[in-house]
């Protein structure tokens, strides 16, 4: 599905093959890729490309990814879903010289109304690895809560970590939007 959503500072839009060599230059970045579960490290513009051809059309709210795009930046991260086994799942990663500034609260907190608004799904899981403080205070911005521990492996490390699996419910994001 195509959707474009607006923030203070941000557009969520679908994203295209031009944002390839913005995916390849920001991820191939192991502070960025040494976050994400499924990303390798080193990531060259084969591995946008290939990434962008699965970005196809007609796919479900629990399968879209939005390009963050900043103006005269474009694509400067990406904030999605995919249908993990327990249900559907937030992930995002923002390039390194945009930290900081509040950007990801927002299009991950704007993802994650959208998402609930378009479907009736009872709650998003998330996560991140043992590490990513950062990661973990956008989450707990957004209302997202602590509910168990696991292990993931990371391409990017080569490696099984440990996991700090969240959720956001519906009732928790319901309360506070009212
Ligand atoms: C994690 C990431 C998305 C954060 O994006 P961002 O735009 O910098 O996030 P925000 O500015 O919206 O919020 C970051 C919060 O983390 C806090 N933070 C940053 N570094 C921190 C640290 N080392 N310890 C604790 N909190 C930290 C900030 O203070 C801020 O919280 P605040 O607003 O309450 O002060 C970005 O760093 C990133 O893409 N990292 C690499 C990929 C990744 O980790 N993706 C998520 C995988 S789960």
């Amino acid at each position: 599905m195509s959707v474009t959503l607006t923030t203070p500072h941000l557009t969520l839009r679908e994203p295209t093959m031009d944002d390839a060599g913005n995916i390849a230059k920001y991820l191939n970045d192991f502070a960025v890729s040494g976050n994400l579960a499924r990303v390798p490290f080193p990531y060259g513009r084969a591995d946008a490309e290939a990434w962008l051809k699965t970005r196809r059309p007609g796919l479900t709210p629990a399968q879209t990814s939005f390009a963050i795009d900043i103006p005269a930046q474009g694509c400067v991260g990406v904030v999605g879903f995919h249908q993990g086994v327990n249900g559907t799942v937030l992930g995002y990663w923002l390039a390194r010289p945009f930290w900081g500034q509040g950007l990801m609260t927002e299009a991950a907190g704007t993802a994650v109304d959208w998402f609930f608004e378009r479907t009736d799904a009872n709650r998003i899981l998330s996560g991140l690895f043992h590490f990513n403080a950062a990661s973990l205070a956008v989450q707990e911005k957004l209302g997202f809560a602590v509910i168990g521990r696991s292990r993931l492996v990371c391409l990017a490390r080569g490696a099984e970590l440990e996991h700090i699996d969240t959720e956001l419910t519906r009732s928790v994001w319901k309360a506070r939007k009212t």
